[in-house]
């Protein structure tokens, strides 16, 4: 059983808490917040201790590995204390919304050969991840396009846009990751147009954009098309589209049950989508922790590796620059 403590009992802290608590090759050794109210109602939840400090996790002798799951501009420092600790690292996206930092990690933990995996999800959805073996089976011949659909169920609160970092690094960011993951080959040239489009006058004053559509191009020529909107008002929208010479494959949008509803006025009335990413990425937030377990106890490579996290990074980075000087942008100019 791989020992883990989870790092940030917040949103997606909780859940992870208790991912790792059920999961079968893995137990939850305690977990930790700065804000102790939020650790202790997860300890007591899970029936694990609630660390009284960061340090406490990485010099405990029961912890094999931390889930870092805090807020994103400690997750630098945090892998780089995990690493001196001689803890294997599960770590959120994104590793840190400036890439001088997230070069900076690198460096300090380069060599290092304990397990380090990025928290790209989706990588790990059975939809999109059957799409991508099928595509590598042959399936659909030569990919040609890669259509990514990307749409949160509501604008979240003010505080979180003030703090997430802006879209194409904290949301954007699984997308440029699932391009890179479904094109097979880096993409080299990036063109964004972008705006408030939901709520135009936060928009204006956060500086802030809502709705997005992002283009990429792989150095063989390879397609890919990203849109995002912060508001879907029919669920959370997730779709993949692989576009090959001999077909295409769709993973697509997951909804809580399938009941139909037919009346006179109107037929195949589905239920809305599963409301955003803890229900519809729940089996992928498992089988991460799977893969971990797997880089941990056999050696495995990562699927979503650090190197991933700043690669994805790099690609929101190139879309700010194409947005604000309106042109296409070589990644080049940016790695
Ligand atoms: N993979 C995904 O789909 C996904 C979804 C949501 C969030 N995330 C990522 O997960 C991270 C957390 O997001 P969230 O929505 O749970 O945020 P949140 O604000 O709900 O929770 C963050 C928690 O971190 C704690 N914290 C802050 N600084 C800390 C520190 N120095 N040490 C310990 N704890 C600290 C806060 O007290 C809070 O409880 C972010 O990096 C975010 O980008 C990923």
């Amino acid at each position: 059983m791989l020992r883990m403590a989870v790092l940030g009992c917040g949103r997606i802290g909780q859940m992870h808490a208790a991912n790792v608590a059920r999961h079968p090759r893995a137990t939850l050794a305690g977990v930790y917040d700065l804000h102790a109210p939020s650790a202790a109602k997860v300890a007591e939840a899970q029936g694990v201790r609630a660390f009284a400090s960061a340090e406490e996790v990485f010099a405990s002798p029961q912890v094999d590995a931390v889930l870092i799951a805090t807020a994103t501009p400690t997750h630098a420092d945090y892998i780089e204390m995990a690493v001196a600790a001689g803890k294997a690292v599960l770590c959120e996206k994104p590793i840190d919304l400036n890439l001088a930092r997230v070069n900076a990690c690198a460096d300090r933990i380069k060599g290092t050969k304990l397990p380090i995996q990025l928290g790209f999800n989706r990588r790990y959805d059975p939809g999109h991840s059957a799409a991508r073996k099928a595509m590598q089976a042959g399936e659909i011949g030569e990919l040609h396009q890669v259509i990514i659909t990307s749409r949160d169920p509501s604008l979240p609160p003010r505080a979180y846009l003030e703090a997430a970092g802006g879209l194409f690094r904290d949301m954007t960011i699984h997308d440029f990751d699932l391009a890179r993951f479904m094109l097979g080959e880096e993409p080299t040239e990036v063109f964004a147009l972008a705006g408030a489009l939901i709520d135009p006058a936060l928009g204006a004053e956060l500086n802030e954009i809502d709705s997005a559509m992002v283009i990429l191009r792989t150095g063989s020529g390879k397609q890919c098309h990203i849109n995002n909107s912060r508001t879907a008002v029919y669920g959370y929208d997730q779709r993949v589209e692989l576009m090959g010479s001999k077909g295409m494959l769709i993973s697509d949008n997951r909804k809580p049950h399938e009941l139909r509803r037919f009346t006179a006025t109107r037929t195949e009335g589905a239920e809305p989508y599963q409301f955003f990413f803890l229900e519809r990425y729940l089996e992928a937030f498992m089988a991460e922790i799977d893969g971990f377990v797997d880089c941990v106890e056999q050696g495995a490579q990562p699927l979503a590796s650090f190197e991933d996290g700043r690669r994805a990074l790099i690609l929101a980075e190139a879309a700010y620059r194409s947005l604000a000087e309106r042109r296409l942008v070589q990644v080049a100019e940016i790695a």
